[in-house]
């Protein structure tokens, strides 16, 4: 059997910071390539990161027959079309969360990676953390008895600038899918089961400047192809012309229809589960950082501090009445490196996604839920899936 994953990445992300090192520092995994819209940008990464092969383009490296695996962290609004192309060229998906634009989106894709063979899966981090593993045991054997209401925050400061593809409705962004996704998919979690009515309120941004609508950026790269096209311009030449073609695109985004719809700034909802039971969910951009996870049994309660990004000394509180609060500490792990490796070694040994990307589906539901709510002032009821 093979013994580590050839990974390739699509898109010089943020993100990629993080989760490059944690590559590296799986046992299972490699770093082996990296495409951007640039070639300069994927050589200059490639550069920095000590990775073999640099694309200037995404189907490229997607053409590539030595990548196993890719990972996307992509603007939301473009996983689904690069999970699908992935996918049509054989390569396992890890996509950034959330998984797709919309829940209809999110089951094309898992009904077309399974027609191609290959595994997928979302990007969130949490649920890899042994901690995770930790609060699912308590759970189960009862140490807060039966497990009533579920209290969930993911909040930080995000300057407004109009570049940052969270502001941007044309790449699906807005504060709830890119946080509010967290305590949801935790409420989930926790009650292992779906909320069948929720009402939300949202704090509205409509941006002045605005990212291409979709349409616009699929012609960006197109145009983009056919100037790697030419042959015999260098470096510097080639990004004038990249750069006229990106500021003729923004112009133009300007006034096609959608381009200045609004996101959500930060978002509060109840989720209704069966029985009773309930989730509170708030996230926002322009509120301090929170990130804590509490769940309230009929026999006591646990708190998880910094749920969704913990710190190397990651605790649980558990309160019970009349006793002293207990503190569980997991120290010393890197949520991202077991995530890579649990991904890595459901593809070496043709196993199953560690996280069935059929939750992701169900995440993306409620998230269409939620925002559908607060758009509407009314509660949502989901239909049964
Ligand atoms: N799991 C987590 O904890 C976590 C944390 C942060 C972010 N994320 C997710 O990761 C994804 C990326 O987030 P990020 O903050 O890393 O984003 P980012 O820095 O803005 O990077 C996104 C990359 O996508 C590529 N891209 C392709 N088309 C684009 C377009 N029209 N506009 C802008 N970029 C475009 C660009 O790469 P090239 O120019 O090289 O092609 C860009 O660098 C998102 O889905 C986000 O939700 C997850």
């Amino acid at each position: 059997m093979k013994q580590k994953v050839r990974w390739g990445i699509l898109g010089v992300a943020r993100i990629n910071a993080r989760v490059i090192p944690a590559i590296y520092r799986a046992r299972n995994a490699e770093v082996y390539a990296i495409a951007s819209r640039s070639q300069h940008k994927a050589e200059q990464a490639a550069r920095d990161w000590s990775i073999a092969r640099a694309y200037g383009s995404y189907e490229a490296l997607l053409e590539d027959p030595d990548v196993d695996a890719v990972y996307i962290p992509l603007p939301n609004a473009l996983h689904g079309m690069w999970t699908m192309r992935a996918a049509e060229q054989g390569k396992h998906v890890l996509c950034e969360k959330p998984l797709a634009k919309d829940a209809a989106e999110a089951q094309q894709m898992v009904e077309v990676c399974k027609r191609h063979g290959v595994l997928l899966m979302d990007g969130f981090f949490w649920p890899h953390h042994p901690r995770t593993a930790r609060l699912r045991h308590l759970l189960d054997r009862g140490a807060i008895g039966r497990v009533q209401l579920v209290v969930g925050a993911f909040t930080f400061q995000l300057p407004l600038d109009p570049a940052n593809i969270r502001l941007q409705p044309g790449l699906a962004g807005g504060c709830v899918m890119d946080i509010g996704c967290y305590p949801i998919y935790g409420a989930r979690w926790v009650f292992g089961g779906e909320p069948q009515r929720v009402y939300a309120v949202a704090q509205w941004y409509t941006p002045h400047q605005s990212e291409p609508v979709p349409q616009l950026t699929k012609l960006a790269h197109l145009l983009q192809e056919c100037v790697s096209c030419v042959r015999g311009l260098d470096d510097a030449a080639l990004e004038q012309g990249l750069e006229a073609i990106r500021q003729r695109v923004q112009a133009l985004a300007h006034s096609a229809p959608g381009a200045q719809e609004s996101i959500d700034l930060g978002m509060q909802g109840m989720l209704e589960f069966e029985a009773g039971r309930v989730a509170l969910f708030d996230c926002s951009f322009t509120m301090p950082f929170r990130g804590k996870l509490e769940i309230v049994g009929s026999e006591g309660v646990i708190e998880v501090p910094e749920m969704w990004l913990p710190p190397a000394r990651a605790t649980l509180i558990v309160h019970r009445e009349g006793r002293q609060p207990e503190e569980i500490v997991v120290e010393g792990e890197d949520q991202i490196v077991h995530m890579i490796e649990r991904f890595s070694q459901a593809v070496l040994e043709e196993g199953e996604a560690p996280v069935p990307p059929e939750q992701a589906v169900q995440t993306m539901r409620v998230l269409d839920a939620v925002r559908a709510a607060a758009r509407q002032g009314q509660p949502v009821v989901l239909q049964r899936a």
